[in-house]
């Protein structure tokens, strides 16, 4: 059994993840192109095939997706990637991580894949830096959502390859933060993978390329869906801290996990901001709230959001995202032009345009493993030379997915203008620095009510 389908599944990885400058230019108006000024380390390593030693990869966040993430990284198709360092906030998801990875590359006869021994295992919130100066490449940061920001900083400074999980802040200065260091990626001549694994799928490259070149006609409106089952929950053990226990249940806490339109329905905002290109919508209205979900570690998150994205020209866009027990499943997207529609089963896989004058177009292709194509086109590009660099288009997704959630919050009707100027920052001090301490920390289980929330 070849062990690339020991990786957890696009649909564990996907629907159970968990437990198992000037800010308009930026935000706004895309990334200032910059020519490479240093060579980066990793291009030193890579480039070239004889004798050059093996691209090394350093992983910060060792839970379900960069378990997932460490072996496509291990198993690039451009070869001679090893795993060098390894860095959690907890102990026992390191190791959890470490010996899975272990044993299934022991398995498979790869075992040198991996060469992460027990000083190159660090704990703690400081162990992105640990792992980033440990001498890595090529870094994953793969831990929950509100340190990404300082983690992608960090390794930019210190001339990391970047592969980064969505999403890529919980709010608008953090997102500032993600920008800028894409840009001095893109200066560095840095290469820069977003986690928003669709644009990585085969199938549905060919689908929106298609629509890009006009098969449905203009785009009119667009509908995606999420509606998922509710995330696990941790209840508190005995001496665990408040930040542990918070930490250990953090899809739960807007300041850690950014809700979920802006977590795991952000895979649906994204396909919708790439149907209109990356264009910036103009204003967008919402409805949201929390129905289902009990106990403490609910936390303060919405269950259910319903968001209405305006463009100019008219064209609208639909994302419905729910975490509800017992209710109907679907994750599929709808692009509705003047000349036909498009529909993208997600999980099916169905990928089909239809015109109104009754042609029918239907994927028959092979398809591929979005997971792991993120990693091997990381790989590649750093091997040849040609950083890639997914910078304004990932935080353009990111900052739609912060626009619904604050059009929920708030019931107001957000512009765009609006959110680039939100000052909003989530979480507590010493987020900037992505360092906590371990011990009490305040905590809210409380919603934000429309009509009282404001955006800030
Ligand atoms: N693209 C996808 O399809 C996909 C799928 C699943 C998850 N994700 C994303 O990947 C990220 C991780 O999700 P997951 O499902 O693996 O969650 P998880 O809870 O399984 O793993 C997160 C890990 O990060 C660790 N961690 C938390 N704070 C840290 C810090 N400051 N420094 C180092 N480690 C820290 C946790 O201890 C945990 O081991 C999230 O941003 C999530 O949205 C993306």
């Amino acid at each position: 059994m070849a062990h690339k389908h020991r990786s957890l599944s696009a649909r564990e990885q996907l629907l159970e993840p968990g437990y198992g400058v000037d800010r308009r230019a930026l935000l706004g108006g895309g990334l200032a192109l910059g020519l490479p000024l240093l060579l980066p380390r990793a291009l030193r390593a890579g480039q070239g095939d004889a004798g050059v030693r093996p691209l090394r990869v350093g992983l910060v966040g060792c839970g379900g997706r960069g378990t997932g993430a460490a072996w496509q990284a291990m198993h690039a198709e451009a070869g001679g990637v090893v795993l060098w360092a390894m860095g959690d906030v907890f102990a026992d998801r390191l190791e959890s991580s470490r010996s899975y990875l272990e044993g299934a590359l022991s398995e498979e006869g790869n075992s040198a894949r991996m060469d992460v021994p027990e000083e190159r295992r660090f704990t703690g919130f400081d162990s992105f830096r640990a792992v980033i100066d440990s001498g890595v490449d090529i870094v994953l940061l793969t831990a929950i959502p509100a340190f990404r920001p300082a983690h992608i900083t960090y390794a930019v400074e210190k001339g990391c390859h970047v592969f980064c999980e969505k999403p890529m802040a919980v709010d608008v200065p953090g997102l500032r933060r993600v920008e800028a260091a894409a840009a001095r990626a893109k200066e560095k001549g840095l290469s820069l993978v977003s986690g928003y694994c669709w644009r990585y799928n085969t199938r549905h490259r060919e689908l929106f390329q298609r629509v890009h070149s006009g098969a449905i006609g203009d785009l009119q409106a667009v509908y995606t869906n999420y509606y998922a089952g509710p995330l696990g929950t941790r209840p508190r053990q005995e001496g665990w801290s408040d930040t542990e226990w918070i930490l250990r249940n953090w899809h739960h806490f807007r300041w850690l996990s950014g809700d979920h339109l802006a977590e795991q329905a952000i895979h649906s905002v994204d396909k919708q901001s790439w149907a209109f290109a990356d264009r910036a919508p103009l204003r967008a209205i919402a409805v949201g709230g929390c129905q289902t979900r009990k106990g403490t570690e609910k936390g303060d998150t919405f269950d259910h959001f319903a968001v209405v994205y305006e463009y100019e020209g008219g064209a609208r866009a639909f994302c419905n995202a729910r975490q509800w027990p017992n209710s109907y499943g679907e994750n599929n997207d709808f692009l509705y032009g003047s000349k036909g529609r498009a529909i993208i089963e997600n999980w099916a896989p169905h990928h089909a345009i239809e015109t109104y004058g009754g042609e029918r177009w239907v994927y028959d292709g092979e398809g591929n493993d979005m997971y792991q194509q993120e990693l091997d086109e990381l790989v590649a590009s750093i091997r040849a030379g040609k950083p890639v660099n997914d910078g304004m288009w990932m935080c353009r997704s990111n900052l739609l997915g912060i626009l619904g959630r604050e059009a929920a919050y708030t019931g107001r009707a957000i512009t765009w203008e609006e959110i680039l100027n939100s000052e909003r920052k989530l979480g507590p001090p010493g987020m900037e620095d992505g360092v906590l301490e371990f011990g009490a920390l305040a905590h809210s289980f409380d919603e934000p009510v429309p009509g009282e929330y404001k955006l800030l």
